[in-house]
């Protein structure tokens, strides 16, 4: 016998170097809000100057299709996801692409990035930027 199963919600946090300027970096977001309303994905975007974190929200299926333009877009790279898995509530609801600038945040996403092990405290504190919370 078959049960419906219904879409599950998953979440990715990635981070990247950039290779965008800044009007480019508008682009990518025009872009991106456009797509994830038609995929139903939501999140939020930090843009550094030298460096990305972005968090998406959606089901599984939408999630790997978005994953695919955005590891396959030139105007980043070294894609390393610190964050993938099932997710029961979306955070960005409502967002279909939230944006932060933190210029603050450089050298943090740098350290995420050439650690052998993804620090959760450094992860975490990367996250919080994104809700603009006090970061100590
Ligand atoms: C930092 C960054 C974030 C991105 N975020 C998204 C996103 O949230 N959703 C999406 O569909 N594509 C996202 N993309 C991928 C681009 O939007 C995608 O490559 C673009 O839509 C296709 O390229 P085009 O601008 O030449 O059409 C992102 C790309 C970069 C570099």
């Amino acid at each position: 016998m078959h049960t419906f199963e219904p879409p599950r919600l998953a979440q990715v946090f990635y981070i990247s170097r950039s290779l965008a300027t800044p009007a480019e970096v508008e682009k990518i977001l025009q872009g991106a809000r456009h797509q994830n309303r038609q995929r139903g994905v939501t999140g939020s975007l930090v843009f550094t100057g030298g460096h990305f974190a972005q968090l998406l929200e959606g089901t599984t299926v939408a999630l790997a299709d978005t994953m695919a333009v955005v590891t396959a877009d030139r105007r980043h790279q070294a894609v390393r996801r610190l964050v993938e898995g099932e997710l029961a509530k979306r955070r960005f609801e409502g967002w279909s692409m939230a944006f932060t600038e933190a210029p603050g945040a450089d050298d943090l996403i740098e350290q995420l990035l050439t650690q052998p092990e993804v620090s959760a405290a450094r992860a975490g504190r990367l996250l919080g930027l994104m809700f603009k919370v006090p970061v100590f």
